[in-house]
C-alpha cells in the first residue's frame, strides 16, 4: 500500500506474526523511470524472512517490460501488476484501475509482461470500472496470459473502498481462472477472514487496512485455520505496536523533524484509533508534538483491557465489511 507497506512498517508488523508474504508499495513506472530507492529498499533490506513480490503499475508497455527485466535482478518473488489503484492521477493516465476501461491496451501489457517474466507474474485487480458486471470480459481476458495468481479487490474503481465487496464476482474467478485466486477487501478479523474465504473459495486472503490496525490479524488467522484460539490483542499491545512503529519509521527517516514525524505517524494512527475511544481519535488527530502524542498513547492505551475485535462498522474507513460474517 502506497506510504504504507515501506520497509520500517513491513518490519514492524513482522514482528507480530505478519503475512506469508509481502507486496510492496508501487513502483510507478513510465518511460524514462529509473527504480525509486526507497522502495527498492524494501526488497534489497528485507529482513522479514517472508518473499516479496514487486507490484509495478503504469500503462507503457516498453516501460513496463524494462523495468520487470530489471527487477529480476532483486531477490523478488515475483511481479505484481496492479489494475486496481483507483486514485483519478493514475486513472487518468489509463494505468492502475483505469486500464480496466481499456481491455485492449491491458491485454497487450498482460501478453508483453508475460512473454517478459520467467517467474512468477500476478495480477491485483478490482471487478471492473463502472460496474461489476464488467468482470466476466475481464476474467476472459486474464485466463489468456498465464498469470499465476489473480488478486481481487471485490470492489469497481468507481466504488473506491466504502462498500460491501462483491463476493460473488471473486468466486466466479476461483471457478473460472487457472491459477489461485486470493480475495481482498473488507478483511478485518477473524471471522470476516473466514467468512471471505467461505463466500468465495479463494485460495487465500490479502490484508490491506486491518493488517495496519490489527497486525496480529494474520497470525490469528492462522491460529484459527489450525483450530486454536486466537490470541486476543490488549490496549497494552497496541501501545508497544504504536511503540514500535514510530522508532522503525523514525529510524528510516532522512532529515527527521519530531513534529512531522507525529504528522507521519497519523497516517496509520487513523486506522489504528477506530473503534477506541472517540476522544482518543481527537486527541492524535491534534497532537502536534511527540510528547502530546505519546501522551494521549498512553492515557488511552496503557492497561490490559481487550481492544475490540473489529472497528465499528459504520466508520469513515472501514465499513460494509459486516456482509463478510
Ligand atoms: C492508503 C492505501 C494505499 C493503497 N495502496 C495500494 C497499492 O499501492 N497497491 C495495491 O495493490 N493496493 C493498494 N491499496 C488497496 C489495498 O491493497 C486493498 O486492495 C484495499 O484497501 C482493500 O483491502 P482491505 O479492505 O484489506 O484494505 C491501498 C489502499 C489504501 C487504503
Amino acid at each position: 500500500m502506497q506510504d504504507v507497506t515501506n520497509l520500517p512498517f513491513m518490519s514492524v508488523i513482522q514482528r507480530y506474526g505478519g503475512p506469508d508474504y509481502y507486496v510492496t508499495e508501487y513502483f510507478r513506472v513510465h518511460a524514462d523511470y529509473s527504480l525509486e530507492k526507497k522502495i527498492l529498499s524494501s526488497i534489497t533490506e528485507n529482513q522479514t524472512g517472508k518473499p516479496i513480490y514487486a507490484q509495478l503499475i503504469g500503462q507503457d508497455i516498453e516501460a513496463l517490460v524494462r523495468v520487470a527485466r530489471e527487477l529480476q535482478h532483486y531477490p523478488i518473488a515475483g511481479i505484481d501488476l496492479n489494475l486496481g489503484c483507483p486514485a483519478p492521477v493514475v486513472c487518468r493516465k489509463d494505468a492502475g484501475g483505469g486500464l480496466l476501461r481499456k481491455p485492449q491496451q491491458m491485454e497487450a501489457i498482460l501478453s508483453a509482461m508475460r512473454d517478459a517474466i520467467p517467474g512468477k507474474f500476478t495480477v491485483k485487480t478490482r471487478v471492473g470500472f463502472h460496474k461489476h458486471d464488467e468482470f466476466t470480459g475481464l476474467l476472459d481476458i486474464f485466463k489468456r496470459y498465464a498469470i499465476d495468481t489473480l488478486t481481487i479487490h471485490g470492489r469497481t474503481v468507481q466504488e473506491r473502498y466504502q462498500t460491501p465487496v462483491h463476493t460473488d464476482c471473486i468466486r466466479m474467478a476461483v471457478e473460472h481462472m487457472h491459477c489461485p485466486v486470493m480475495a481482498n477487501g473488507n478483511v478485518v478479523d477473524v471471522q470476516t477472514g473466514h467468512g471471505a474465504l467461505r463466500l468465495t473459495g479463494a485460495a487465500g486472503l490479502m490484508i490491506g487496512r486491518g493488517a495496519i490496525r490489527n497486525p496480529w490479524i494474520f497470525e490469528q488467522l492462522r491460529a484459527s485455520f489450525a483450530g486454536n484460539s486466537p490470541t486476543r490483542v490488549t490496549r497494552a499491545g497496541l501501545l508497544d505496536y504504536i511503540g514500535n512503529l514510530y522508532e522503525q519509521i523514525a529510524s528510516h527517516t532522512v532529515d527527521f523533524d519530531a513534529c512531522k514525524h507525529v504528522n507521519r505517524m497519523k497516517k496509520y494512527m487513523l486506522y489504528i484509533a477506530q473503534g477506541i475511544d472517540e476522544e482518543f481519535e481527537y486527541r492524535i488527530r491534534r497532537a502536534t508534538s511527540p510528547e502530546d502524542f505519546h501522551a494521549t498513547c498512553n492515557d488511552f492505551l496503557a492497561n490490559n483491557s481487550p481492544l475490540p475485535e473489529c472497528p465499528p462498522e459504520n466508520s469513515k474507513l472501514f465499513c460494509g465489511f459486516d456482509a463478510l460474517r
